[in-house]
Order: C-alpha cells, then sequence, then structure tokens
C-alpha cells in the first residue's frame, strides 16, 4: 500500500493545486437533488454523521462542501488546520495510522476514504466496530483492469478488496483524470506562453472534482447506490492541447502547446515520483493500457445533471490561471 512518503495525486500536481481549486470553488453551490429529480433522498440533513477523509484535497474537499451544502452533518479528518465551509466538524488524524481515526468514528454512519493508504484494512475494522454503515472508497478507472503489475491499479484494487472484505456496505468511485491536474500547468503559464506536457495524443474524458464529490455525496447520503461501482467522466474526450485551447480563450492569451516526448516526459516525471509510479503513468499514457477517452453517462445518472466541461472548469478557477 502507498505510504504517506509517495504522492497522492493522479499524476503529479502540486498541492496548491488542491488549495486554488478550494478558494476558486468556495462560492460554487453543489446542490444534492431531491428524490423526484434524480433519484436521491429529499434533505436539508437528516441526523446523520458523516466522516469525510482527504477533506482539503481536491476531491474530498468536493464532497465536503456537497454535503455541507445539503446540510448534512460532516466530521472532516484533516492533518492540520483548515479552511472548510461553516459547521463542518474538524479533526485530526493520519489516514496511515488507524488507531489515529479509531476516536472520531463514534456516532459516524457513513465514511468516504480515499485509496491507498496503510492499516486500510484496521480502518475499516474499527469503523465496523464502531457502527459506521456504508463506505465510499474514491478509486479510480486504472482499478477495473485489475493489473496488479500497475503499482497505480495495484493499491486501488488493493483498496476496493480490502473494502470489500470488511463487510460494510460500499460504493467505489472510479473516476478518470481531474481536471485540477491541469494546476500543474501554472508555473509554465507564469514563465510564458508555452505548456508542454506528456502524452500529447492521448485523449482524456477529464473529469471535475466537484462531480465526483457531488456523486460521493449521493453515495454517501442513500443506500441506493450501496454495492455499485461507478467509473465516472467528464462530458467531453479532450487532448492536452484542448485543455490549452481553452485556458488560452478563458485567460484571453495566445498559448501554444508542446508534446513533450515519453522520454522527457518519464525524466520529468521521476524527479517527483517513485519509480514505479513513473512506470505506472507510462503503462497507462504511453503504452495506453488505461483509457480514460470514453464519456461515461454516469455523473448524470447519479445526480440527474451533466458534469461540468473542461472549459466551465477553466473558467471558475481563471483566477488560479492568471495570478
Ligand atoms: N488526480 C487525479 O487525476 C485522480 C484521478 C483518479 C483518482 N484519483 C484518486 O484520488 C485521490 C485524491 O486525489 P486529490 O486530487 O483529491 O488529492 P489531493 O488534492 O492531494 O488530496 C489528498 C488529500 O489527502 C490528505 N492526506 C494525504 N495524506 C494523508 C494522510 N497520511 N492522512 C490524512 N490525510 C492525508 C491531504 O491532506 P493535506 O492537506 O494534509 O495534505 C488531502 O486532503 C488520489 O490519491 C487518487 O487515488 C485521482
Amino acid at each position: 500500500m502507498r505510504s504517506s512518503t509517495v504522492p497522492a495525486t493522479w499524476p503529479k500536481y502540486s498541492h496548491h493545486s488542491a488549495v486554488e481549486n478550494r478558494k476558486a470553488s468556495r462560492s460554487a453551490t453543489v446542490r444534492i437533488l431531491r428524490a423526484d429529480e434524480g433519484g436521491l433522498r429529499s434533505r436539508r440533513g437528516d441526523g446523520q454523521l458523516i466522516f469525510v477523509t482527504g477533506a482539503t484535497g481536491n476531491a474530498g474537499g468536493a464532497v465536503v462542501r456537497a454535503l455541507a451544502a445539503a446540510g448534512e452533518s460532516v466530521r472532516a479528518l484533516v492533518r492540520g488546520g483548515a479552511d472548510l465551509p461553516a459547521g463542518v466538524e474538524q479533526v485530526t488524524g493520519d489516514l496511515n495510522r488507524a488507531g489515529t481515526m479509531r476516536p472520531h468514528l463514534e456516532g459516524v454512519q457513513a465514511a468516504f476514504l480515499l485509496s491507498g493508504y496503510d492499516g486500510l484494512a484496521e480502518t475499516l475494522a474499527a469503523m465496523g466496530e464502531a457502527g459506521v454503515r456504508r463506505v465510499v472508497l474514491l478509486s479510480s478507472s486504472a482499478a477495473p483492469s485489475g493489473d496488479m503489475t500497475n503499482a497505480v491499479a495495484r493499491y486501488h484494487i488493493l483498496s476496493e478488496r480490502a473494502v470489500r472484505e470488511s463487510g460494510l456496505a460500499w460504493t467505489f468511485l472510479q473516476p478518470d483524470s481531474f481536471m485540477t491536474n491541469t494546476f500543474q500547468w501554472i508555473p509554465q503559464l507564469r514563465a510564458g506562453d508555452v505548456v508542454r506536457a506528456p502524452f500529447g495524443d492521448v485523449r482524456v474524458a477529464t473529469i471535475d472534482p466537484d462531480d465526483v464529490g457531488a456523486v460521493a455525496a449521493a453515495a454517501l447520503t442513500s443506500s441506493a447506490h450501496e454495492g455499485r461501482t461507478y467509473r465516472l467522466s467528464g462530458p467531453e474526450s479532450l487532448l492536452a492541447a484542448d485543455r490549452v485551447a481553452t485556458l488560452a480563450r478563458v485567460v484571453g492569451r495566445e498559448l501554444r502547446f508542446e508534446a513533450q516526448s515519453d522520454d522527457e516526459a518519464r525524466a520529468e516525471m521521476s524527479e517527483s515520483m517513485p519509480p514505479e509510479y513513473v512506470d505506472a503513468f507510462m503503462s497507462f499514457f504511453a503504452d495506453g493500457t488505461l483509457d480514460e477517452s470514453e464519456v461515461l453517462p454516469t455523473v448524470r445518472e447519479v445526480t440527474g445533471r451533466d458534469p461540468r466541461n473542461f472549459e466551465a472548469w477553466a473558467r471558475a478557477h481563471a483566477d488560479a490561471f492568471t495570478t
């Protein structure tokens, strides 16, 4: 399993991105639909307590915002003080150390968990003992391959397995690459008008983490999603060059995309990732073992509305690309 020394992201990006994402998204409203609007329960919170891990991150932050906007009671696991929506309870703990989470599980009915942390089985056992009823696990598009030779696929597969074996009710979310990975380009955009990025010929139906958050919120608050595995995509299949062109339009600059060679991509990733993760991403996107190009109906099916497209995401986060 991944330890805290291994990047928590997919693929490499700076944590700055989650912070910027949070700032830019604070005003966004995420609405949980009524039962008659999209298969979800009507609520302004029904008194159940939901435990959200990764609460300062792109995905976990989106889950917190979606639940808070729906009036749910949220207990958020953070590592330090965090700027979370009003009314969200903050507790500190380490995902790699189940014992640090155990004291925070009392009264919790549902939990949002990230994949790949040490001692997940122990964490899940503690949840069972505390009476947690259901778990929504953030997995990835890589998990369905079942490829245990790929380090990134493996930690998601093992996490799904641990959740399945826990006896708790579960929902697995398997999203494509996040739109927030685009924040990786900020340093290049500050330095000039050229974005050099890997895998230039690979189409990805990149997804807004807020849509992952909306699906997670639905699954956390309703038994209707138990036992379901949701592959999640955004609404359009884009090349990196398409994202650069969209950003150029949004920020009003003439930006140019240049594809890195696979050797250059490997060398750059190696600066910030362990070799097995570099191999994993090269396998996914240079060798083509992972296909994230398909646009899937799942976000609409679960939430009753279409996922946000890249242009809308870029407009919502334009500040991050212009300052
Ligand atoms: N990015 C993608 O394209 C993508 C695509 C598919 C699946 N995924 C999956 O989604 C996961 C989350 O992505 P993200 O973009 O939301 O990541 P992120 O923004 O880096 O967020 C990670 C969160 O986990 C917290 N965290 C990290 N280590 C922890 C620990 N030991 N104990 C407690 N909390 C810890 C971080 O807290 P701090 O604020 O304290 O650092 C942060 O809140 C990825 O790890 C990956 O498995 C990502």
